[in-house]
């Protein structure tokens, strides 16, 4: 199976990986055909813009169980997410990321719904 620099660079050096202790949100994903799994902690503050004030990601950490590729796409996501606005993440589809990852071998695919499963209930856990 053929991964992209990109995939590999992810892989072998991930970004973020790590806990965040005091997390405003935990997210946690797996995938029933393979048994991986992906956790992703979150810290979301204020940021006041004008007289707006939006909610941003300031800290993101991920622990992945998983392929090379489910550990590429977190690192990956985590990267594009640190400091973003939530309603900018919330717009993140999964080809986003397997576009900055210069793609991944089609049996692998889904693989980049791991991450987003992940944040998806970190993010509503923190709606909560
Ligand atoms: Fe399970 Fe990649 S093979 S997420």
């Amino acid at each position: 199976m053929l991964y992209t620099k990109e995939v590999m660079k992810h892989f072998q050096h991930p970004h973020n990986q790590g806990v965040i202790k005091d997390a405003d949100s935990v997210g946690e994903a797996g995938n029933p055909v393979c048994g991986d799994v992906m956790k992703i902690y979150l810290k979301i503050v204020d940021k006041k813009t004008g007289s707006k004030t939006k909610k941003v990601i300031k800290d993101v950490k991920f622990e992945t169980l998983g392929c090379a590729a489910a550990i590429a796409v977190s690192s990956a996501l985590t990267d594009k997410i640190k400091g973003m606005e939530i309603e900018k993440v919330l717009k993140i589809q999964k080809d986003d990321i397997i576009k900055d990852l210069g793609g991944l071998p089609p049996a692998k695919i889904h693989c980049s719904m791991l991450g987003l499963e992940a944040l998806d209930e970190a993010l509503k856990e923190y709606k909560k």
